[in-house]
């Protein structure tokens, strides 16, 4: 809905002023002082009067900074219309939060959502208005580089945290001064390049599609997210960003979406090189059509769309719509009655990177911190252990990962220096050089002599933050040579090791598991990452964290996931089965992953039992209860994650071995045991048919318990007519 005022801005706008609303450009078109800069504005031919009809600026932040721009540009606006100020904090402002990937392996969205609203905070207080976050990009392939900006390969679990992420940054709309309007991106299916390769075709069908990728951004939609990004990739054969039937059928009219779709960068050219526009013009006129209302940075549409108005009444009437939903996101930001939304720097360095801040980063990091192996409770250590500390991801603050634009590694915390504080008997070796491979074999013998001495080596291992995010998509995703090698070598002192895996993407961890005793995955776990994986290897944290994303026992596997369909030819593990080799299987692997979905380890130990239903049968209009006792048998208190999934076993299409439809986590102290349900409806039970329609049929159901997707306990129910 157009507020009255908006109504009457865009009667007093020009055509030239309406489009200028519809081009965004970068920062560095704005010097110190906030003036414009002349070289971005010759690269691109912006003139200076065109400059200061531009609607929004990416990628600046910093609350002087912002006033001085916001405030040179509105002397210059003949209407006095507001900058937005858009930026990617994906995972935190200053302070930064594990990456979007760890936070999937909490199962925490309320956390979730206290991560969201602080980045929120420090952002705004930061002069920021909108974040291009949260990535909803549902991922079934770890070669590609983004899986670290998603929360991982389920349907339900994403779309939990879509609303997590939505409800977080934007609070109660309209947007006050301590949070910003969200973006969900990237519209559509973009987490599902060909080969894990980046920006390659996407194509699956479309009742795929809607099966498994579009709840997640629909749950965003629904949460009411005030942007949407359009995504690099075709779909259904046709860039998304000119993508009709995606944006104005799919999007806008099915999902309901009201708000304003921006291109992602560059995105309206690339329709070019994709092949379906033959130059900017024609790439502009598809991405209006199709209903993109901002162009980020390929100013096709600043350079075309006065000249397509002209040829076309139609054209004219987009640009209108269009204008006016770039005014109502800023009307809905509150810019036209506070154009600065509140910023002084003295609020900004009350906020950003304040202790309540640091404490939720050291939170979060504990939560998203999953113990992938903990043989003979090799794990936690006393703190009278005598440690060999090796690596030199020990002792670095790149903890941070990829999309931490503002967060700084250099004043970081190190695994190393946390760890001191708990136990007084370290001795460090860098082990292996991450820049050069010079030195690695004079490092690796130190490293092997401080082992010798000591009782138990810890092992930090794994990438670096530019090895995962956009544009680094890989084939082989096992550790750096030179750091297998170096374990490989340490696993021959026969001590006690346990590797700690810092890494943006689930990575090939079978030789790793084989070689050490327990391993500990924090991700990139941020600027309190380390003191969190400090207070686990202690021992004063339990670990809860549990993997959203399935780990691949080598790469030949990708794409794996949990819930794929059955085939004709499934392998379902009885003798016979193991005679014939015509099933779905390979001949030189085994199917299964080497840590599933949901899967991680407490220093506790629980077990589920008594698994009941209120009744076997039901209608569509009733629902059935299923209840079930979670017990902690150890003496350590811990919060166990019950999960609950349901296979449709006969249905008009294909149904997946399982799905995720609900969970809990249950904090349990020593010994305690407690009963938890799941109150099953027809809408658990429903799913996209052939003609596309998400309804539920009747028929058998099982239920399924445990504490990973390869579950416990079952049951079955009948849904009746
Ligand atoms: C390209 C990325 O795909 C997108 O996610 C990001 O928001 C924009 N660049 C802006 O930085």
């Amino acid at each position: 809905m157009q507020s009255n005022y908006v109504k009457q801005l865009l009667s007093k706008m020009t055509l030239q002023e309406k489009i200028g609303q519809l081009q965004q450009i970068a920062g560095d078109f704005f010097g110190d002082d906030g003036s414009p800069i002349t070289g971005p504005l010759s690269t691109y031919k912006v003139s200076k009067t065109q400059l200061y009809n531009i609607g929004s600026v990416l990628g600046v932040s910093g609350a002087e900074n912002v006033l001085k721009i916001q405030r040179e540009y509105l002397k210059n606006n003949r209407l006095h219309i507001p900058l937005i100020f858009m930026a990617d904090i994906i995972h935190g402002y200053k302070t930064i939060f594990p990456i979007p990937l760890a936070l999937g392996s909490t199962w925490d969205p309320e956390l979730v959502k206290r991560v969201a609203q602080a980045s929120a905070a420090e952002a705004s207080a930061s002069g920021i208005d909108v974040t291009f976050s949260p990535m909803v990009d549902l991922v079934h392939d770890p070669r590609w580089g983004r899986v670290m900006e998603s929360t991982g390969e389920d349907p339900y679990l994403n779309s939990l945290f879509a609303k997590s992420f939505v409800d977080g940054y934007q609070g109660n709309l309209p947007v006050d001064e301590k949070h910003v309007a969200a973006t969900v991106k990237h519209f559509a299916a973009y987490g599902a390049p060909e080969a894990g390769r980046e920006y390659n075709t996407v194509d699956m069908s479309e009742w795929r599609f809607r099966e498994q990728y579009l709840p997640a951004y629909q749950k965003a939609i629904e949460s009411k997210a005030l942007l949407v990004m359009t995504s690099f990739n075709i779909l259904f054969g046709i860039p998304a960003t000119g993508n009709k039937y995606l944006m104005r059928h799919i999007l806008r009219r099915e999902l309901g979406f009201n708000g304003v779709l921006i291109s992602d960068w560059n995105a309206i050219n690339e329709m070019i090189s994709h092949g379906v526009a033959s130059d900017s013009e024609e790439a502009a006129e598809k991405a209006i059509q199709a209903g993109t209302d901002i162009d980020m940075m390929s100013f096709a549409f600043l350079g075309s769309l006065e000249k397509l108005a002209m040829k076309n009444e139609e054209v004219k009437k987009l640009i209108d719509e269009a204008a006016a939903r770039v005014l109502n996101l800023k009307d809905a930001l509150g810019l036209f009655d506070d154009p600065y939304r509140g910023v002084d720097a003295a609020k900004e360095r009350q906020i950003v990177l304040s202790q309540e801040n640091l404490g939720l980063a050291k939170k979060a990091a504990e939560e998203a911190t999953v113990l992938l192996k903990n043989q003979h409770q090799s794990l936690p250590l006393d703190s009278n252990k005598a440690i060999a500390l090796i690596g030199s991801k020990a002792n670095t603050g790149d903890l941070l990962g990829n999309w931490s634009w503002k967060g700084d590694p250099a004043s970081t915390q190190t695994i190393k220096s946390a760890l001191e504080d708990h136990f007084d008997n370290i001795l460090f070796e860098a082990g292996y050089d991450m820049v050069s491979a010079e030195n690695n074999l004079s490092l690796n013998e130190q490293a092997i002599s401080s082992a010798k001495k000591q009782d138990v080596i810890l092992y930090v291992a794994g990438l670096s933050a530019s090895q995962s995010g956009e544009a680094s998509s890989m084939t082989d995703i096992s550790l750096p040579k030179e750091q297998l090698d170096l374990l490989r070598k340490l696993s021959k002192l026969h001590k006690p090791i346990i590797t700690i895996v810092i890494t943006g993407r689930p990575l090939d961890l079978t030789e790793v598991d084989r070689l050490s005793d327990a391993i500990l995955l924090p991700w990139f776990p941020g600027t309190a990452g380390a003191l969190a994986i400090a207070d686990i290897v202690s021992g004063k944290t339990n670990p809860t964290g549990r993997l959203s994303m399935t780990f691949p026992k080598s790469v030949g596997q990708i794409p794996i996931y949990y819930n794929y369909y059955n085939t004709g030819r499934p392998l379902t593990g009885t003798l016979e089965d193991r005679n014939n080799i015509y099933l779905s299987k390979y001949i030189d692997s085994s199917n299964d992953p080497l840590y599933p979905f949901g899967f991680g380890l407490s220093y506790s130990n629980y077990t589920l039992k008594d698994l009941r239903l209120s009744k076997k049968e039901f209608t569509a209009d009733e629902s059935i209860t299923a209840s079930v006792t979670v017990k902690n048998n150890s003496k350590i208190s811990g919060t166990a994650t019950v999960q609950w999934y349901i296979h449709d076993l006969v249905g008009e299409v294909v149904r997946p071995v399982k799905e995720l439809k609900h969970f809990q986590r249950v904090q349990l102290g020593a010994g305690a045991e407690e009963t938890v349900t799941f109150t099953v409806s027809k809408q658990d039970l429903s799913y996209v048919h052939a003609d596309f329609t998400r309804v539920s049929d009747a028929g058998s159901f099982k239920l399924l318990v445990g504490f990973s997707s390869q579950t416990e306990l079952e049951t079955s129910f009948l849904l009746k007519n």
